[in-house]
């Protein structure tokens, strides 16, 4: 049996793959575009282009010499619709699929929008017709700022902008979520729960640019905007005005209002049997980014 990642080579399909690539198990990777440096089996794929979602599967037994088992179902980051999701989650049910892990976020509960819709079915499906099944919500990424939106505005002015005013996130690194996504597609046992997904540290942002500066050595500075000004800067930024909107709210609503800092969740240890990184572990890391 195989394992097909979705969400190509970004944050935590990346470091998916690696981890399944090491243990041996055979996967194939849909991506936008099919690339010579991916060391992997790769299929191309579009969550807007419906024609490439059946040839997902068969490019998976062509390639791997085996089916589709198991999938890590990540949403592009500009997000799909529920209909995508569930026309996506049918196919692959249709083609005898056991198990999907999907990719869905702190702040957006079972039924809410988007994920919350592939949530809520992927757990119907699981009581009517024993779909095995894990969400993972994890909170905002450390990469955010490595590797993500944040990273160019610290490198060119260093700055860096949210809505979150002095609300506290526990940051978490990315290499945890694979970790907890390696273990949920593939222990025996199927989890068929929702894991929240969390770092050990809650920060502020103005804590997080503290740290930022301390070991790039550079000054890193966060602008604190309001939720309007936010969506402009995800609006100029690309993204569509319906998910800039939806960015900002959740950094207001979930950050700046408090409730973000009041999780709590041993999932991380629970899971992979270590502790999540800590955001000043993750910066040391990284500092040669910023400096
Ligand atoms: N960033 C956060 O703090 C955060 C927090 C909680 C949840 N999440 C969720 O995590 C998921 C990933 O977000 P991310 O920010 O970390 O992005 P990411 O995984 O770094 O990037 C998303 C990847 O999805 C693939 N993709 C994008 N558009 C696609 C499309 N139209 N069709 C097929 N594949 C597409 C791309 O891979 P290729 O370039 O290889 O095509 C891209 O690298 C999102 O669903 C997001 O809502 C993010």
């Amino acid at each position: 049996m195989s394992i097909l990642v979705l969400g190509g080579r970004g944050k935590t399909s990346s470091r998916v793959s690696r981890l399944l690539a090491q243990a041996n198990i055979p996967f194939i990777v849909a991506s936008r575009t099919v690339s010579d440096k991916v060391p992997y089996h790769q299929s191309q794929f579009d969550w807007n282009d419906k024609t490439t979602y059946p040839k997902l599967f068969a490019d998976a037994k062509a390639k791997t010499g085996k089916p589709v088992s198991a999938v890590y179902l990540v949403a592009s980051m500009d997000p799909n619709t529920p209909e995508q999701l569930k026309d996506f989650i049918d196919l692959a049910v249709k083609e005898n699929v056991k198990r999907i892990v999907l990719l869905s976020a702190s702040t957006i509960e079972k039924g809410g929008p988007v994920m919350g819709q592939g949530h809520e079915y992927l757990v119907k499906l699981h009581e009517e017709i024993g779909l095995e099944y894990t969400v993972l919500r994890p909170t905002w990424f450390q990469e955010n700022f490595s590797a993500a939106y944040h990273t160019p505005t610290i490198r060119n002015e260093g700055k860096f902008y949210s809505a979150m005013q002095d609300g506290t996130v526990p940051l978490i690194s990315v290499e945890d979520i694979a970790a907890v996504a390696f273990r949920t597609l593939t222990d025996p046992r199927p989890h068929n729960t929702e894991y929240l997904l969390l770092g050990p540290t809650k920060l502020t942002y103005d804590e997080v640019a503290k740290i930022l500066s301390d070991v790039s050595g550079k000054p890193i500075t966060h602008v604190k905007l309001t939720q309007e000004e936010q969506t402009r800067r995800w609006i100029a930024a690309g993204l569509s005005e319906e998910f800039a909107a939806g960015l900002a709210g959740m950094e207001a609503g979930a950050v700046a209002s408090g409730r973000e800092g009041q999780l709590t969740s041993d999932a991380v240890l629970k899971v992979t049997g270590r502790p999540p990184k800590g955001f000043y572990e993750f910066a040391l890391e990284n500092r040669h980014v910023w400096a």
